[in-house]
């Protein structure tokens, strides 16, 4: 088995998963700290993706060109767009499509020019491993959380989710920008700034990639609330359980 890229959005997310990590080395690229050592026994580079679709592209390329790593796992946070996808939910990308992309008239809405498609799926066998993971995680969040965490944040029953997650280089925080996705989108399960990026890139180097988001907050007015806490207490406790129990296969 190669050496597999863990991107994870959040500084919370990235420091529980070194506390994972029993041999980690720094090594600096780029102005990014690339994490190298092993976490359940496989070969793993960690990073911070950094915000937005350029930072996260840029990480990517340099996993794959610098680092040779052959798989890309992605985790991180997302506001819910889909009809039952709720705060605590974890959504497992099968594609991912840039929201903010239009050049029409030339090509048609959300098309990538020159690629001729606009959704980049994610690798079915890791995307399924990945969402095995997290049902067995969230069937056990009590443990992997405390109760007492989940009822803080009203979290009962998460659920895991598999289906399209849109990107932009927005942070979606009102009702009518959520709306107006979910009225052109209606397949969307989750918006963040990341995933769509890193699955182009992917998609030009010929690296498998998947993307898990922890559902943080429904992209409305008060999408901002408590984002902070909810990465601490919840999301990056669920990443760090989800990851290991993929990296176990
Ligand atoms: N990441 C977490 N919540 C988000 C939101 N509402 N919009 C964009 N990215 C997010």
């Amino acid at each position: 088995m190669g050496r597999i890229a863990i991107m994870a959005a959040m500084h919370e997310e990235l420091a529980a998963l070194l506390a994972s990590m029993p041999d980690e080395q720094k090594d600096t690229v780029a102005g990014r700290e690339f994490w190298v050592g092993h976490l359940e026994g496989r070969e793993v580079v960690a990073v911070l993706s950094r915000i937005g679709k350029v930072a996260a592209a840029t990480t990517a390329t340099l996993l794959v060109e610098r680092y040779g790593v052959d798989a890309l796992l992605f985790t991180g946070v997302a506001g819910g767009l889909g009809a039952g996808v709720r705060v605590g939910d974890v959504v497992v990308a099968d594609a991912l499509l840039q929201h903010d992309m239009d050049a029409s008239p030339i090509f048609p809405r959300w098309e990538v020019p020159l690629y001729g498609r606009s959704r980049f799926e994610a690798d079915a066998a890791m995307s399924e491993r990945l969402r095995a993971a997290a049902a067995d995680v969230l069937a056990h969040a009590d443990t992997h959380l405390g109760a007492q965490a989940l009822a803080g944040f009203g979290i009962a029953s998460p659920a895991v989710h598999r289906g399209l997650i849109i990107s932009g280089d927005r942070f979606v925080s009102t009702a009518a920008e959520s709306g107006a996705l979910r009225a052109a989108l209606p397949d969307a399960l989750a918006v963040e700034m990341e995933g769509a990026a890193v699955a182009q890139v992917c998609h030009d180097l010929g690296v498998p990639c998947a993307v898990m988001r922890t559902i943080s907050d429904r992209a409305d007015d008060s999408a901002h609330l408590d984002f902070n806490a909810f990465i601490r207490e919840i999301a990056s406790r669920y990443s760090v359980a989800i990851v290991r129990r993929y990296l176990r296969g």
